[in-house]
């Protein structure tokens, strides 16, 4: 019996398997609007038999935005944009969910094929960027943002409360706040961006309050009924690594407390030199331990795309829902296929009938 294959059930959703396709920018809007391309992908994605999408990340301002590319939902047009890739994502039997974000001092940058560098100064495609502290990311990043003032950082929790309640006015049905990776939320948690001396940087507690904040605005207009997750990083490979993540973990508990229903447990990427130890499930040992000393669900993405991996991790418990990216990319029907590597009896109930009435026998 497939541990990946059990469904998974979380507030009032029930998800048909374990597997998720993690938020994966697509850098192809225009204006922040989601377009054909977008319809095509995600369709393709949810087709494929994997219980959850995650629509990429999308920017609840437009100063928010990674690049020109990225989906914005700063207002009614943008979000209706999305209604046909809901709608898509739910015919072919996935759960459609979206990470809402704020790229913070990472913003106003070149598409990952056009340099993943900032975007230069004086160039009319790019903007002034906003962040905890007056402190430029470096390497391809060095633009100084802005520091935010109390009205900014007001401003910004309201644009997350707006976005959250657009998203479910369109149809999503699973919200994850993108905490993580070194954009705006993350900066005010990490001490190598947020050197604020105000209520919001210094102590851990201060450090906190931009993220807690954010989250318990955002769970009071996000249904109840309806899971509501954050994307974190619990740590950085800084070599500090052990205090953050006990710090990390303290957080987390106290997301729970304010009501949120999943972590997806990733790293901070908030400096540019780092050693990250990359190789397949490095993340699951993490992810366990926050699973374990937290007590909340977790997933997790970064080399788990490989069915026996992904099979593993769900089985010894240190993944509830296991992010699949790129090797959706790859093969957006990985789940069908991962189903019949691990033996699943009747691989295509993954798929929506017209494709599995005809697999069944191929
Ligand atoms: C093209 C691309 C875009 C991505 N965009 C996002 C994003 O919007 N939000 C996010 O949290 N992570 C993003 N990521 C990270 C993925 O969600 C995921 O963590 C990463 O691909 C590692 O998982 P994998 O080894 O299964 O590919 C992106 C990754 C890729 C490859």
């Amino acid at each position: 019996m497939s541990a990946l294959f059990q469904p998974y059930t979380l507030k009032d959703i029930t998800l048909r398997n374990r597997i998720a396709v993690p938020p994966m920018c697509q850098y192809m809007a225009v204006d922040g609007q989601a377009n054909d391309w977008h319809l095509s992908h995600y369709a393709g994605m949810a087709r494929g038999g994997a219980g959850l999408v995650i629509v990429e990340a999308t920017a609840v301002a437009p100063e928010g935005r990674i690049t020109p590319g990225c989906t914005g939902i700063w207002n009614d047009d943008l979000a209706q944009a999305f209604v046909p890739v809901v709608k898509a994502i739910k015919a072919a039997g996935s759960v459609p969910g979206i990470q809402i974000a704020h790229a913070g001092r990472k913003a106003s940058a070149n598409r990952p094929w056009e340099g993943d560098d900032h975007i230069a100064e004086g160039d009319a495609r790019g903007w002034q960027t906003i962040a905890p502290s007056a402190i430029a990311f470096g390497g391809g990043l060095p633009k100084v943002p802005h520091a935010m003032d109390l009205d900014d950082i007001a401003r910004v929790q309201q644009n997350f409360v707006d976005a959250a309640i657009r998203a479910r006015e369109v149809g999503f049905e699973w919200l994850e706040l993108h905490f993580a990776h070194g954009y705006l939320a993350q900066s005010f948690f990490s001490t190598h961006a947020n050197q604020r001396d105000d209520i919001y940087g210094g102590s851990l507690e201060n450090r906190s309050r931009f993220l807690l904040e954010t989250l318990k605005a955002v769970r009071a207009v996000w249904p109840e009924h309806l899971p509501l997750t954050i994307r974190f990083g619990v740590l950085e490979f800084d070599g500090r690594d052990e205090q953050t993540l006990l710090e990390s973990i303290g957080l987390v508990r106290q997301f729970k407390d304010a009501g949120m229903d999943m972590l997806s447990v990733s790293m901070g990427f908030t400096i540019p030199d780092v050693s990250i130890p990359w190789g397949p499930a490095f993340m699951g040992p993490i992810a366990e331990r926050v699973r374990r000393e937290a007590g909340v669900p977790v997933s997790s993405a970064w080399g788990f795309g490989t069915p026996a991996i992904a099979e593993r991790v769900v089985k010894e418990e240190q993944l509830d829902v296991v992010m699949v990216g790129k090797a959706h990319l790859a093969n957006p029907h990985w789940a069908y296929f991962a189903a019949k590597e691990l033996g699943v009896e009747r691989a295509s109930w993954t798929l929506p009938a017209p494709y599995a009435h005809w697999l069944e026998r191929y």
